[in-house]
C-alpha cells in the first residue's frame, strides 16, 4: 500500500561520517522514507572540470538504500562551483541595473548561457550514470527553485537569446510591431537585433517588451530543466521533479511548467507575521494541487522559523502538525522538510530543521516524530482528489500585465484581490481549485475572476460560453480590459467581458489612498438568491481602490454607489445571460464591507452547498473518503451535523465532532 512520504533535504556532506549513521536511525525513529540528496553539492563531488569524487555520496547512497530510506536525488545546478565562474565570468548573472552579481552564495548565473548549460548537462550527465539504475533513487530532484534568484538575467547573451526567442516567436519583424504595438511613440524595430533587454530604461518602456522579457525567461528556465530531464532519461526510469514556488515565484508561469514535469512538487513556507498565513498556505496548495491537475507532494516546507524574513517568527504549539496536515488535506502524497539537521556553518543556520540545534529532547523533534506516526494512518489519501464547486481564476501573465508600470493606481494589486476572494471563501468553508482562464471550466457551479485585467479573445470566449451553457461567474473590477500583449480589447472597457457582463465602462475613477465609498442596495432591486431571501449588498457595504462609470447594457444594478465619483450609479450588477449568470463588483469589496454577502449570494445562486455549522477559524477540506477539521483558532470548539470515525484516535462520532484548541481531526467516512 502507498504512504505518504515524508523526509526532507538532507545535507550529509555538512556532517562527519558518525553523524549519518545517527542520521538514519532517527529517520527510521521519525518515520522518514525518502530525503532529498545532493542538492547543493556540485563544488564537492566535481573539484575541478572533468574530475569527480564520488566518496561521500557512494556511501551515503548505500547507507539510505540499506536502511530502506528513499533517495530523491538531487541535480546540484543551483549552485555551480567556483572554478566555473573563474574560468568563464561571462555566466555570471547581470541585474536589471546592469550589476554584475558576485559570488560566494547560489544561483548567481545567467540561465541562458551555453557554457553554464553546457556544464550542467554534463554533471547530471555523470549522475544519471552513476546513480541512474540505483534502486534506491525514487526520484529526481532537477536542479533547485528554478527562477529563485535569477529569474531575469540582462547580459549579452541573454539580450542575444531573447533576440532569438523573438525571431522564432513572431518570424517577421512586422508581426512584432504589430503585436506590440510599436507605432506608439514610434518605437518600431526593422530589425530583431535591433530589440533590447528591457533592463533599467526611463519611464514608460513599451508593456509588451516587458510581457514578452518575462514570457522569455520563463521559457529560458525551462528550457534548463528539459535538458537535464532529458538527459536523466536516457539512464533512469525514476521520475523527475523540480521544486515550484508557488505561489510566491511571480516570475515562473507554472501553467507552463506542469507538463514537464512527472510529479508536481512544491516549496511553500509561511509569511510568519501575517495574521492569516494559514489561509495563505491553503491558497498556495490549492494552486499547486491545480498546476498538478491531481495529487502533489510538498518538496520543502519548515518545522519552525525560517531565517530569511525580517522577523523569524517560530511556530506555535501544534502549528508544525496543523500546516503539514493542511497540504495533505489539499493534495500533498509527500509531506517533505528543508531540512533534516539544522547547519551548524553558513547562511542557514538559524532556519528550523527536522533535527533541531537542540537535538532531540525537544517539542520540535518530538513533533516531527508524532507526524511521522500520523502520516502513516493516512495512506487512504494517497492518489484521491479533492472535490471543488467553485474556481479561481490565475493568470502569471495578468499578474505580471497588471503590475507593469502606469497603471491607473498603484493600488491595483493581482494578490490584493486573489486573496481577498479567496479568504472569503475560505471562512465561508468553500474549497476551491484555481482555473486558468482558457481552462474548461464546465466542471463548476460557480467562477470567481478577482483580478483578470488581461484576458485573450480564447478566454473571452470561454467566459461567455461558461456563463451562456449555465455557469456563474463573478467578475472583480479591472479585468478583461487588455489582451496578452497589453493591448486595450477593441471598444469600451472591458472589451473582453462587455458582453458576458451585460455592461461597458464609462470611465475609470480610482480613488485617493484610504478614501472609502459606500455603497447602497439598488432601490429596484430583488432577493438576489432564495436562499438569503433579500438583496444582496443591503448594508453597509463599502468599497476601496476602485470606483467607476458603470453603464448597463443587459445587466441589472444590484446596489450603487452612494457616495464619491460615482454616486448614485451601479456598484454591483448581475447579469442573466443564456442559462447562467454573470456578477461584477465596480469596486474592492472587503469580507466584513459586501465581499462575504456578493460571495455568499453568488454561491447560493450557483446552488453551491456548504458545509453548515462549522465554528470560525476551523478549516475544513474534504479529501477522498476524508474530513479533515483544522482548528486554528484558541477555542475548544464542537463542530454540529458530521459522523465518522477519528483516522488518528480510532473514536467514533455520531453527531457532532469535538475539536480541542489547534488541533486536527480527521474522520473516515
Ligand atoms: C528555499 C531553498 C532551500 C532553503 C530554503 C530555506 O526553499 O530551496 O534550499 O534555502 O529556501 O527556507
Amino acid at each position: 500500500m502507498q504512504t505518504i512520504r515524508y523526509g526532507g533535504d538532507y545535507n550529509p556532506e555538512q556532517w562527519p561520517e558518525a553523524t549519518w549513521r545517527e542520521d538514519v536511525r532517527l529517520m527510521r525513529e521519525a518515520g522518514v522514507d525518502l530525503v532529498s540528496l545532493g542538492v547543493f553539492n556540485w563544488g564537492l563531488i566535481e573539484p575541478a572540470r572533468g574530475e569527480y569524487d564520488w566518496t561521500d555520496l557512494d556511501r551515503i547512497v548505500a547507507l539510505l538504500h540499506e536502511h530502506g530510506i528513499g533517495i530523491n536525488l538531487g541535480t546540484p545546478t543551483s549552485s555551480p562551483p567556483a572554478w566555473l565562474r573563474k574560468a568563464h565570468p561571462e555566466i555570471r548573472l547581470v541585474d536589471f541595473e546592469g550589476r554584475t552579481l558576485a559570488g560566494g552564495s547560489r544561483h548567481g548565473v545567467c540561465p541562458s548561457s551555453p557554457v553554464y548549460r553546457e556544464a550542467c548537462a554534463a554533471i547530471v550527465e555523470q549522475l544519471a550514470v552513476r546513480y541512474g539504475a540505483h534502486p534506491g533513487v525514487e526520484l529526481w530532484h532537477v536542479h533547485n527553485e528554478y527562477g529563485w534568484a535569477n529569474v531575469e538575467c540582462y547580459c549579452e547573451v541573454s539580450a542575444l537569446a531573447f533576440q532569438a526567442w523573438l525571431a522564432d516567436k513572431y518570424e517577421d519583424v512586422d508581426r512584432l510591431n504589430e503585436a506590440w504595438g510599436t507605432a506608439f511613440w514610434g518605437l518600431v524595430y526593422r530589425s530583431f537585433d535591433q530589440v533590447e533587454a528591457p533592463s533599467a530604461a526611463p519611464p514608460g518602456v513599451n508593456p509588451a517588451l516587458r510581457l514578452d522579457w518575462k514570457r522569455f525567461s520563463n521559457d529560458q528556465h525551462i528550457a534548463n530543466y528539459r535538458l537535464q530531464r532529458d538527459v536523466i532519461a536516457k539512464h533512469s526510469k525514476a521520475p523527475a521533479t523540480t521544486n515550484f514556488m508557488i505561489p510566491n515565484c511571480e516570475g515562473m508561469d507554472y501553467w507552463r511548467w506542469a507538463g514537464e514535469v512527472d510529479v508536481v512538487s512544491n516549496n511553500h513556507y509561511l509569511i510568519a507575521e501575517r495574521e492569516d498565513h494559514q489561509i495563505e498556505l491553503s491558497m498556495s496548495a490549492d494552486l499547486t494541487r491545480a498546476v498538478a491537475g491531481g495529487p502533489w507532494m510538498i518538496m520543502e516546507h519548515s518545522t519552525s522559523a525560517v531565517n530569511w524574513q525580517p522577523r523569524n517568527i517560530a511556530k506555535t504549539p501544534g502549528e508544525l502538525r496543523r500546516n503539514s496536515l493542511a497540504h495533505v488535506a489539499r493534495g500533498a502524497d509527500g509531506l517533505m522538510f528543508f531540512q533534516w539537521r539544522a547547519s551548524r556553518a553558513g547562511a542557514e543556520k538559524f532556519h528550523s530543521a527536522m533535527v533541531p540545534h537542540g537535538g532531540t529532547d525537544t517539542e520540535l523533534w518530538r513533533d516531527v516524530v508524532a507526524l511521522g506516526g500520523d502520516l502513516k494512518a493516512l495512506s487512504a489519501v494517497v492518489g484521491t482528489e479533492v472535490g471543488a464547486d467553485v474556481a479561481v481564476l490565475w493568470d502569471w501573465e495578468a499578474w505580471w500585465a497588471l503590475e507593469l508600470e502606469w497603471r491607473p493606481s498603484v493600488d491595483l494589486r493581482f494578490r490584493e484581490r486573489v486573496e481577498a476572494y479567496y479568504a472569503s471563501l475560505w471562512k465561508q468553508h468553500v474549497t476551491v481549485d484555481f482555473a486558468h482562464p482558457e481552462a474548461d471550466l464546465s466542471a463548476y457551479r460557480l467562477v470567481v475572476a478577482p483580478s483578470s485585467y488581461a484576458l485573450s479573445d480564447a478566454a473571452s470566449k470561454n467566459l461567455r460560453g461558461y456563463v451562456e451553457h449555465g455557469g456563474h461567474l463573478v467578475v472583480s473590477y479591472f479585468s478583461g480590459i487588455v489582451n496578452e500583449h497589453d493591448t486595450v480589447h477593441a471598444g469600451p472597457h472591458p472589451g473582453a467581458l462587455r458582453e458576458t457582463l451585460g455592461l461597458w465602462i464609462e470611465e475609470f475613477h480610482p480613488l485617493r489612498e484610504g478614501e472609502g465609498l459606500a455603497i447602497e442596495a439598488d432601490p429596484g432591486a430583488g432577493v438576489e438568491s432564495a436562499a438569503s431571501g433579500r438583496p444582496c449588498l443591503e448594508t453597509g457595504a463599502r468599497g476601496r481602490i476602485w470606483s467607476e462609470h458603470v453603464r448597463l447594457d443587459g445587466a441589472r444594478a444590484v446596489a450603487r454607489f452612494a457616495s464619491g465619483p460615482d454616486a448614485g450609479r451601479p456598484a454591483l450588477t448581475r447579469h442573466d445571460l443564456g442559462r447562467g449568470t454573470a456578477w461584477y463588483a465596480a469596486t474592492a469589496l472587503d469580507e466584513a464591507t459586501g465581499l462575504d454577502e456578493l460571495l455568499a449570494t453568488a454561491l447560493d445562486a450557483a446552488g453551491v452547498e456548504r458545509p453548515a455549522g462549522i465554528p470560525g477559524g476551523v478549516e475544513f477540506v474534504r479529501r477522498g473518503p476524508m474530513s479533515f477539521l483544522i482548528n486554528h483558532s484558541d477555542q475548544d470548539v464542537t463542530v454540529p451535523g458530521l459522523r465518522g470515525t477519528d483516522v488518528l484516535t480510532g473514536v467514533a462520532h455520531q453527531r457532532s465532532v469535538p475539536v480541542p484548541a489547534g488541533e486536527v481531526v480527521i474522520l473516515t467516512d
